[in-house]
């Protein structure tokens, strides 16, 4: 299944199909233990942004299209490859509404799985290269998004968390990934040096915003985000709501300090005042500001008829439920 959002853009709804198609053949592989599972998240309605911002930029140049479509599988498996290892260190049981591979199959058959679609999303990305550029241009993506995820590390039960070391944390952890597809899908249009580094900045400010909306969806959310609530907060990973909140409310900093665990009541206590003193409407008016300067960035794009569809689902992931 495609996620339900992309049924508004039929034509990238099809790419997308194609995607997905080209991403389960990657799996025949495997032993169907393990296949079936991966299978199952793979259907299971992601959103795709990412193979989406490859295919959008690799058209505003000259690309064939086995090329768009392999290198944008190439984006969601390693996506899907970083979520499946998240979920082990998250000790996460659900993802798009279905168990995940490490609640199913337990966290050494869950490494294997991600590991494996390391390798996948290499292959992909070999088969599409034109040069070694655009071997290291990946390597390097990879590097930023693991730094990323260990500057993660360092926020854990830390009251003395700060916006700037959360920015630079969801800089490389998620917005970096983003940043690449539409880099590499510019690279692969060859498309001007110009071209390169605006798609670049668009991807980094849609991510950043994209971030910082899943952290506020983490408080906020309902069960249509198909992932367990308030887990960062239960996993004691401070993001912006709360650095916010911390900011705007004293005695919530205070209550925080020295904890390094909290219970179910404490962790209702603080998502409370979390929404209560401000913390989530300030990381929504944060969120904004990037989604406002992506979209300022895309209107600046040369013409292109994917141009209105990127604006679109700039809006539509800043107002998202999932
Ligand atoms: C989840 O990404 C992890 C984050 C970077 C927030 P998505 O929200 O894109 O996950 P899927 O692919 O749609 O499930
Ligand atoms: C994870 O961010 C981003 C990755 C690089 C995997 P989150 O920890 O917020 O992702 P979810 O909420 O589990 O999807
Ligand atoms: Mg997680
Ligand atoms: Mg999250």
């Amino acid at each position: 299944m495609i996620n339900s959002m992309w049924s508004e853009v039929p034509e990238l709804r099809q790419q997308l199909q194609d995607v997905q198609d080209l991403i389960l053949e990657q799996l025949t592989f495997l032993d169907s233990m393990i296949a079936n599972p991966i299978k199952q998240q793979v259907l299971s309605g992601g959103k795709m942004i990412r193979p989406a911002f490859l295919l959008i930029f690799s058209d505003f140049g000259q690309a064939d299209y086995q090329t768009r479509i392999k290198a944008a599988a190439a984006m969601e498996v390693l996506h899907l490859a970083t979520l499946i290892h998240d979920d082990v260190i998250d000790d996460s049981k659900l993802r798009r509404n279905v168990e995940t591979i490490q609640a199913h199959l337990g966290d050494r058959n869950a490494i294997y799985a991600g590991d494996y679609l390391m390798t996948v999303y290499f292959s992909l990305v070999s088969e599409v290269a034109n040069s070694r550029d655009d071997l290291l241009l990946n390597a390097s993506g990879m590097k930023k998004i693991l730094r990323g995820e260990l500057d993660q590390l360092k926020m854990n039960y830390n009251p003395e968390a700060t916006t700037k070391m959360y920015l630079r944390e969801i800089a490389g952890k998620t917005a970096q990934l983003i940043e690449l597809s539409a880099q590499f899908g510019a690279v692969l249009a060859h498309s001007t040096p110009h071209l390169i580094h605006h798609a670049r900045f668009i991807g980094h400010n849609i991510g950043m915003s994209f971030q910082i909306e899943d952290d506020i969806l983490d408080y906020r959310g309902d069960e249509q985000t198909g992932k367990p609530q308030l887990e960062d907060l239960k996993n004691g990973v401070y993001t912006i709501p709360l650095i916010l909140a911390m900011q705007l409310d004293p005695e919530l900093w205070q209550f925080l300090q020295g904890k390094k665990n909290l219970s179910d009541d404490e962790v209702a206590h603080v998502a409370q005042q979390v929404q209560d003193c401000g913390g989530l409407a300030a990381a929504q008016a944060l969120a904004k500001k990037y989604s406002q300067k992506a979209l300022v960035l895309i209107e600046d794009l040369p013409a292109n008829h994917y141009k209105k569809y990127m604006s679109w689902l700039t809006r539509k992931l800043l107002k998202r439920h999932q």
